[in-house]
């Protein structure tokens, strides 16, 4: 049987620790589709045209190195704008989320687009400054030579690029749980998740 959960959220929300904890705790299969525009991104860093990457794309491109910089975040942020980028993703997206077992799928457009029907629909926030202070936190303790003002910038500039494009925008699907983990830590707010998603599982 399939259950989908749907987590979206502005960028650095915390949605990667909030969708593997509850997929860790039901047992349910985790995709970040963040990864997939993240890898047709890096693509086009290495000249390749946009369309052509998100066509071509294979699960060996999620694991470049690489992925989870800044300038492969912006790519794939302005990738994110392109229709056709996005409709090549759509299947494989909704193929993921029909696996037997339980999907959690995290991104921008999983509630409103790609999952309609999910089970259940979280929309995880915080603050621009929060939410900038984790990712460069998380950043810099990976080696990654980073300051707090590009950290928040990056941030900045694509939930304005997520929110403002005509296809797929980055908002709350009307029937979304919202979830501001402003004042909450990470694992509070996993907590809040896994309560929720009890709460409608059959
Ligand atoms: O981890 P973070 O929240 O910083 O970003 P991400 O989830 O890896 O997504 C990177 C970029 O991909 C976003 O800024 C969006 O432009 C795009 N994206 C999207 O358009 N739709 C999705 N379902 C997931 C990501």
């Amino acid at each position: 049987m399939s259950f989908t959960i749907a987590i979206d959220g502005p960028a650095a929300a915390g949605k990667g620790t909030l969708s593997k904890a509850v997929a860790a705790h039901f047992g349910f299969a985790h995709l970040d589709t963040g990864l997939l525009y993240r890898a047709v991104g890096a693509k086009t860093l290495l000249g390749v045209e946009p369309i052509e990457a998100a066509l071509a794309l294979t699960a060996e491109d999620l694991n470049a190195q690489g992925l989870r910089t800044q300038d492969v975040a912006q790519a794939a942020s302005r990738v994110a704008v392109i229709a056709e980028v996005r409709a090549a993703l759509v299947d494989f997206q909704r193929a993921f989320a029909q696996r037997a077992g339980g999907a959690v799928l995290d991104g921008r457009d999983i509630g409103t687009v790609i999952c309609p029907d999910a089970a259940v629909k979280l929309f995880v926030t915080a603050s621009a400054q929060v939410r900038a202070e984790r990712r460069f936190l998380e950043l810099s303790a990976k080696g990654d030579p980073c300051t707090r003002e590009d950290v928040l910038a990056d941030v900045k500039a694509r939930d304005a690029r997520d929110m403002e494009r005509v296809e797929a925008p980055l908002k709350p699907a009307d029937d979304a749980v919202l979830i501001d983990t402003s004042q909450m830590s990470i694992e509070d707010a996993a907590l809040r998740a896994i309560a929720v998603v009890e709460a409608r599982k059959p």
